[in-house]
């Protein structure tokens, strides 16, 4: 039962993500969506309850028992390969008094033994036995007692999980986003593959601000990473090409991901792979995708509600290229883990010097690299201040309007077959914030619970498309 001022906060928040519906449609937002810790056990319930959240890459579980701790929200689950070849993402949780069962981060098991009372679970999640079975539980149904686990699917190696039982596939999730995930993990025909372990450090931000940031947030290079700039490391190399703003670069975004490319002209530049890449690529890709692939020098963006990726040259000495993707795993309000993996073409996972030079790149985006640093002092800023009580007692709003009719008559559709099946503007790349603005109307679709008739998404979006994967799921938050 909710005390009086628990449904007095409970109002408060609803307020809040109504509110930003309403704003966004005008490029604002209220800034006390950020660390605000009642609205952080709604996130945990109606977003990462229900949405697909990048679990890991097939590459990391080739073998049979083969297994990690990852989070769908806060909750731990251990994705792992059964001794039949299926994945699994088991909450790590004993179906005897809630034990969590698995005590390591990764390895390779064919069985999950509880530490409590000593039940013991296949891989597969089924029940194997218990200590004193025949004594303690004469008249137990095995058969009945399963481990909890997490609807699983995966596209171009990706596995994603979901909590809810009941939603839409994977494939209508991802929409047409999957054309841009052919182009940045399904480029070459062996695919992509991990490399090393990945690499996880906790940081107080919101996790929405750096999803954001990743979303498309071009702008800030420009200040955060100054220095960087100025001592030319990021200006070298293709990257020379960006100070033209070439107009092929471009961000996009579909119903609720978002993706930004920077291109050059010529379309053998490959991000800066060997030459060999285009003995390699995939014969599945269309003209265009190949194209895309052949002219980039960067790609990065967000697949809702917390999977990144970054994939390109790192130039200046900084090694490269590299492709990486990060998780933004919720820890609490204002309190973000982050992981991070570092892939490659399967084709070149065995070449030292080609290695050596990627993993450099890798690094470089790492709280020991050259531009992390820059990025987390700000973003742990953000989730300080937003967390002010004057930001909630005063309703102060943020802003998103870079390129809405609003700020320019100048901005126009551009058409390319580049472009693939998102629209791009005339603003893009640097000067259009429609990717933020997308996360957050994903962010409200999905925080305004309930089912699709309670909620309505049809609010003058930028995209026609229902931004409420859950709205199917009947979930009630
Ligand atoms: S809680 Fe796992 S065996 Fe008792
Ligand atoms: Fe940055």
């Amino acid at each position: 039962m909710e005390t009086p001022d628990e449904h007095s906060d409970r109002r408060g928040v609803e307020a809040i993500i109504e509110q930003t519906g309403t704003d966004i449609e005008e490029g604002r937002y209220p800034l006390a969506i950020t660390n605000n810790p009642e609205l952080y056990r709604l996130e945990l319930r109606r977003i990462f309850g229900r949405a697909w959240v990048y679990l890991g890459h097939v590459s990391e579980f080739q073998e049979p028992g083969d297994y990690a701790r990852r989070y769908i929200g806060e909750d731990p689950f251990i994705l792992t390969r059964d001794e039949a070849g299926e994945l699994h993402a088991f909450l790590d949780s004993c179906m005897h008094r809630g034990a969590q069962f698995c005590t390591a981060e990764s390895g390779n098991t064919s069985h999950f033994r509880c530490p409590y009372h000593g039940w013991t679970y296949k891989n597969d999640g089924s029940l194997q036995g218990m200590p004193h079975m025949r004594e303690a539980y004469q008249d137990l149904d095995e058969d009945e007692i399963s481990l909890e686990e997490a609807c699983l699917d995966t596209y171009q190696g990706l596995v994603f999980g979901r909590i809810a039982e009941e939603g839409p596939s994977l494939a209508e999730y991802l929409g047409d986003f999957t054309w841009y995930l052919d182009v940045l993990f399904g480029t070459t025909e062996a695919g992509m593959t991990m490399v090393g372990e990945p690499h996880r450090w906790e940081s107080k931000h919101d996790w929405k601000t750096s999803a954001d940031n990743f979303s498309g947030d071009s702008y800030h290079v420009l200040t955060t990473h100054q220095a960087g700039l100025e001592t030319e490391n990021l200006a070298r190399g293709p990257w020379e090409e960006l100070t033209d703003f070439p107009g092929a670069s471009y961000l996009a975004c579909t119903e609720r991901h978002s993706v930004g490319y920077y291109l050059s002209e010529d379309d053998e530049t490959f991000m800066g792979y060997p030459d060999a890449i285009a003995d390699y690529l995939n014969p599945a890709l269309t003209p265009e995708q190949r194209e895309l692939f052949g002219r980039s020098v960067f790609h990065f963006g967000t697949v809702f509600p917390n999977m990144s990726l970054i994939h390109g040259i790192q130039s200046g000495g900084w090694g490269g290229p590299w492709a990486c993707i990060r998780k933004w795993n919720p820890r609490g309000p204002g309190v973000t883990e982050t992981t991070s993996w570092w892939f490659v073409p399967r084709e070149f996972a065995g070449d030292d010097a080609f290695l050596a030079d990627s993993h450099r790149g890798w690094e470089s985006l790492s709280p020991g690299g050259a531009f992390e640093s820059d990025d987390l002092t700000i973003w742990e800023g953000i989730a300080d201040s937003s967390g002010a009580v004057t930001h909630e007692l005063r309703g102060t709003r943020g802003n998103m309007q870079q390129g809405m009719g609003a700020m320019t008559d100048e901005v126009e559709t551009v058409e390319d077959p580049l472009h693939g099946p998102a629209e791009v503007t005339s603003k893009g790349l640097y000067f259009d914030e429609r990717n933020s603005r997308t996360i957050l109307r994903a962010w409200c679709g999905m925080m305004r619970g309930g089912t699709e008739a309670e909620t309505g998404t049809g609010d003058g979006s930028e995209s026609e498309a229902d931004p409420d994967p859950g709205s199917e799921a009947g979930v009630d938050a």
